[in-house]
């Protein structure tokens, strides 16, 4: 019997790494090797319950990420710029794992990328949490990694966490502020990009050196509301928020997460019909409100 094929996956215990390993395993072709800083925590020991061969390693140390690609055929590769908000180093740690695959020579690798938002605007604007990505996909494109880069819309989850809906001064409904004024928003659950990476993976001659913007589903936010109020029961609206105005907010990011909003509003390349080709039962956002509405009982 061949061996199977090993895929490193990075950011193996969060929400894009968790999913890809996830998929890879129910696949059952594929060896898992799922990276973590810290292979106690609980996500880790679940991983490795689940099958997958669980590996240290610190993507700030050279050495680790060395080690934890050698001897893979091919990568999930996810960096988090929100926990440590710097490009610079965003970019350094994906250049840096750009440069161990080149020099191990992987056959694939997947890159969760998005847009250089600055060079695209000529310098107009700049979303740091996209520009780093874009610069790591020039990078790996450019020493020569076989690569495909896959572009997630907001998820979401986000609007569990960073965009859950408020409560209206009448105090009785409740506001969604997402500014995208009239403009449709991309979106997609998080729990479905593992299956998306798996069939990138198993067509490597087709998407190597391709760059796929995932979505879902097109929706304006006065849809988003009125989709959440169905399910929950609850009055949730549109609350029609500028850009300058949410950017002014005062929360850690509230100015990234506006300029990013503005380049949504240049509507970038989120291919639904793709997605849904390559995961075939991702989630519109009907059905993940559905399964999701439990978590709005104490709006
Ligand atoms: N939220 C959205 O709508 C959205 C949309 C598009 C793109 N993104 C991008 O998604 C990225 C975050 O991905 P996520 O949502 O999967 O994050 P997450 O759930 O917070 O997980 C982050 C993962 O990264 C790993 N990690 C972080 N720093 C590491 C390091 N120095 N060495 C090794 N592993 C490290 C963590 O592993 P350990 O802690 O176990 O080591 C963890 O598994 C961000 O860069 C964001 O820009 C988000």
């Amino acid at each position: 019997m061949a061996a199977k094929r090993v895929v490193a996956v990075f950011g193996s215990t969060g929400a894009q790494g968790g999913s890809v390993a996830a998929a890879l395993l129910a696949n059952g072709g594929y060896t898992v090797r799922a990276i973590t800083r810290d292979t106690t925590k609980p996500a880790a020991l679940k991983l490795k319950e689940a099958g997958a061969e669980v590996v240290c390693a610190d993507l700030d140390n050279e050495t680790n990420v060395e080690s934890a690609l050698t001897g893979a055929d091919s990568a999930f590769v996810v960096t988090n710029f929100w926990e440590h908000f710097n490009k610079d180093k965003e970019i350094e740690q994906g250049k840096r794992i750009a440069d161990v695959t080149k020099r191990l020579g992987l056959k694939h690798v997947v890159y969760s990328g998005l847009e250089n938002v600055k060079k695209l605007t000529g310098g107009k604007l700049e979303v740091l949490h996209f520009d780093g990505k874009g610069e790591v996909e020039e990078y790996f494109r450019a020493i020569g990694v076989p690569m495909t880069s896959v572009r997630l819309p907001s998820y979401f989850e986000n609007l569990l966490t960073f965009f859950r809906p408020t409560k209206a001064s009448d105090g009785e409904t409740y506001n969604l502020a997402i500014p995208m004024g009239d403009i449709l928003l991309d979106g997609m659950s998080v729990s479905d990009l593992g299956p998306v990476v798996v069939s990138v993976l198993k067509c490597p001659a087709k998407y190597i050196g391709k760059d796929i913007g995932l979505s879902t589903d097109k929706l304006l936010v006065a849809q988003y509301a009125d989709i959440m109020s169905k399910a929950t029961g609850k009055t949730i609206k549109d609350a029609k928020i500028s850009l300058d105005a949410y950017r002014s907010l005062g929360f850690p990011g509230a100015q990234e997460l506006g300029n990013m909003f503005e380049f949504y509003q240049m509507k970038p390349v989120r291919n639904v019909d793709l997605t849904l080709e390559l995961n075939p039962k991702a989630k519109k956002f009907q059905e993940w409100m559905q399964q999701n509405k439990d978590a709005y009982k104490d709006l």
